[in-house]
């Protein structure tokens, strides 16, 4: 996978516990244009690779806009970055990819929660581009805690924007159940944010009967999985017969490594798809982000990153 240096131009503190960082190019060509929705690998200090989205207008190649929010909850990426990141460091990333890209449609609903907050201003700024209908929802927990407001208030769609603050008067609060009542033909909606956020958005417009089509979802950080009944497992090499056991505890991905068998894989956490193999035979537990209900329900890959088997065997095209 192709990856290129950056250096941190400026690091600003946009809301408590949140800073975002410019990335620009240290040789000052160009960088891969991205378009809304797009996120980076970014190489941290530590030797993690996180995910983050870029919130800025799409369009821009001199630099790239990420932020960061600072989550005690996190296995470290957002804490390296915080502690660990300031102007003048120089991070390896990724070119740009993108699992959320906007779709043509007559009108797009953007539904952000904190920090999902980031992949919707650049879907926020393509769309006022165009002269699209849109409007945005921003939940935060309080005005402090909400990132970006003085650009979403000064920019050109500042009043297709609404605020919503979980400590504000109830009157303000999203009321979800409302907003996605009915599903309206021709109409997308875009959610990023907590899991508890995406779930409740899903959940309301399941309920109203919003088809998945209709429905776009950025996951970041993995899913809270309950690891305490994983059993071992075999995997099978179709090219060589040979077999792997993978025991409790340890990834189909990191126990292929130490045989000599490299996959390539970039968050370890089931959310960029990076790892995904196919799966000749046998059942996967799948545990990632990535895949959607269907390619899921097909047991045809998985990602050796995070998902198991459910059968005692898998046998993968490797
Ligand atoms: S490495 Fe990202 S999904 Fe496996």
């Amino acid at each position: 996978m192709s990856t290129f240096a950056v250096r941190v131009a400026r690091k600003t503190r946009e809301a408590e516990s949140i800073c975002s960082y410019e990335l620009v190019p240290v040789d000052g060509a160009a960088l891969p244009p991205f378009e809304a929705g797009a996120h980076v690998d970014v190489h941290l200090p530590n030797g993690h690779v996180r995910q983050y989205s870029l919130c800025n207008a799409p369009g821009e190649t001199h630099r790239y806009l990420i932020a960061v929010l600072r989550d005690a909850a996190s296995r470290g990426g957002s804490q390296a970055m915080h502690d660990a990141v300031d102007a003048g460091t120089i991070l390896t990333i990724s070119a740009p990819k993108n699992h959320f890209p906007l779709v043509a449609a007559q009108r797009t609903l953007l539904l952000a929660g904190g920090i999902g907050v980031t992949p919707m201003l650049a879907m926020a700024e393509t769309l006022a581009g165009q002269g699209a209908a849109f409007e945005m929802h921003y939940c935060a927990r309080a005005p402090e805690r909400a990132a970006f407001t003085a650009r979403i208030g000064s920019s050109s769609f500042a009043g297709q924007v609404h605020l919503h603050y979980d400590t504000g008067a109830a009157e303000q609060r999203l009321d979800l159940a409302a907003l996605l009542a009915a599903p309206e033909a021709g109409t997308h909606v875009y959610v990023c944010g907590p899991q508890g956020f995406i779930d409740h958005v899903l959940g309301c417009a399941r309920a109203s009967g919003w088809p998945a089509a209709q429905l776009h979802v950025e996951y970041f950080g993995a899913a809270a999985v309950d690891t305490g009944g994983d059993r071992p497992f075999d995997v099978q090499l179709a090219s060589s017969g040979r077999i792997v056991t993978i025991p409790a505890g340890r990834t189909v991905l990191m126990v292929l490594a130490e045989a000599g068998v490299d996959i390539p894989y970039s968050c370890e956490e089931g959310v960029c798809g990076t790892c995904l193999t196919r799966v000749l035979s046998g059942e996967p537990d799948h545990r990632d982000l990535y895949l959607t209900d269907e390619e899921r329900a097909a047991n045809d890959q998985f990602t050796p990153c995070c998902s198991r088997a459910r059968t005692p065997l898998l046998v993968l095209d490797l």
